[in-house]
């Protein structure tokens, strides 16, 4: 091929975007002047590595125009696939949602990413199952007509040899939030939440031991390899605590039947104090995860679905659960929500 075809993966390109316009056959020598005037490239193009039998995987890449005009870029094709669609993810409020993008303009000398939480290919229907290496083709379909092939690799999204795209705690921040402090109650905060506990859930979701996320967490956890979520894990244990919730009322009648079953349980029912594993434990007790400054309903939800058998990862929450009322259940949830996090003795809890 010719000087100015670099790499494998821009050849292709080129040979594709000269079939699209003009030439039905392999290109020779006048493919430099054809070049100059559609010159799009792609890089890092990339799939990470999904779950067996997923039927949605996603695509990145990130695209370069070095040409002095736009290019839209309308939409992509795979053979490999039964549909490419160009999606969007956003987050307001802290909810992720998804949105088909109509086209996506490249700007004259400018480049576009396709990165985990914002624009991405939605790659719908395999056609076969996913190997690890394996180049994947994609067509991308440009406004003025070209076409531009791309070679995207499959691989794991923690992948140290791609370099630092991004850190894998940004993939859960869409809807943790980087700040570990979700700002949507069903998603738990995770700021200053004990390491092993995080690390403990996220292998419950993965390994199918814990399945009350209405399948929010599966994709995520599925996907994380293990030194990765240590490292992840680190990284929401080490942030500050979240500040109590100051909207809720304390002291009132609820806050106190909660702040006294907390603290003391109640032995006639049954219910042991839940500082005996729970915040400011103090002994050699099993460490339970932090629930102070945690979301109210996220908690009182968490007791429902042990209380139900819907959450099933514990040895000792089932039981105690099952003692609690519904009342117990907002009592406890709206004082723990609204206690600070720090240790019996005052110190904070980090
Ligand atoms: C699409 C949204 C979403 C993403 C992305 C996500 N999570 Fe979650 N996560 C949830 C939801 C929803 C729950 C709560 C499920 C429930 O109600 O029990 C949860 C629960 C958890 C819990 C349990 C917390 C507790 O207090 O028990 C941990 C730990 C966690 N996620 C860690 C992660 C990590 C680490 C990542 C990134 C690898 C991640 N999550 C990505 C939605 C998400
Ligand atoms: C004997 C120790 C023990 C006692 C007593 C106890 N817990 Fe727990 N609790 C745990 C452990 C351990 C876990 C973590 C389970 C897991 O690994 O998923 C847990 C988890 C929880 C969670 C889930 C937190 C989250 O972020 O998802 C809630 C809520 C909870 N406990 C509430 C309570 C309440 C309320 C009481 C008192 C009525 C109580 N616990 C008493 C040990 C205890």
């Amino acid at each position: 091929m010719t000087g100015r075809c670099l790499d494998l993966l821009r050849c292709s390109a080129i040979a594709s975007m000269l079939a699209g316009v003009a030439f039905g056959s392999v290109p020779g020598p006048e493919l430099d002047v054809s070049w100059a005037g559609a010159s799009l490239d792609v890089e890092s193009a990339w799939i990470p590595l999904a779950p067996v039998g997923l039927k949605v995987h996603v695509g990145y890449m990130t695209i370069v125009n070095r040409a002095a005009t736009d290019k839209h870029v309308l939409g992509a094709d795979s053979p490999d696939y039964e549909r490419v669609e160009l999606h969007r993810s956003t987050i307001k409020d802290g909810v992720t949602s998804m949105e088909a993008v109509e086209e996506v303009r490249v700007p004259p000398h400018g480049r576009v990413e396709f990165a985990p939480t914002g624009l991405h290919f939605m790659l719908l229907g395999p056609k076969r199952p996913q190997a690890l290496g394996a180049r994947v083709p994609i067509v991308l379909l440009l406004s003025s007509g070209e076409k531009v092939d791309v070679s995207a690799i499959v691989r794991r999204r923690d992948d140290p040899a791609q370099g630092a795209h991004s850190h894998h705690w940004h993939i859960c921040a869409t809807c943790h939030s980087l700040d570990g402090i979700s700002a949507m109650a069903r998603f738990p905060k995770l700021a200053g939440q004990r390491a092993a506990y995080i690390e403990k859930q996220v292998r419950d979701f993965r390994d199918g031991r814990r399945n009350n996320d209405g399948g929010q967490m599966e994709a995520s956890a599925s996907d994380i390899a293990d030194a990765d979520l240590a490292r992840t894990a680190a990284y929401f244990a080490s942030l500050p605590p979240p500040p109590p919730d100051g909207t809720l009322q304390t002291n009132g009648p609820e806050w106190r039947r909660g702040a006294a079953l907390y603290q003391e349980g109640d032995e006639a029912a049954g219910i042991p104090p839940c500082n005996r594993c729970h915040d400011d434990a103090t002994s050699g007790q099993p460490q339970g995860p932090y629930l102070s400054s945690q979301h109210a309903s996220y908690l009182a939800k968490q007791l429902r679905d042990w209380r139900t058998g819907i959450r099933t990862n514990s040895g000792d929450m089932p039981k105690i659960a099952a003692k609690l009322s519904d009342q117990d259940i907002d009592a406890l949830a709206t004082f723990l929500a609204s206690y600070p996090r720090v240790h019996a003795n005052g110190t904070a809890a980090q």
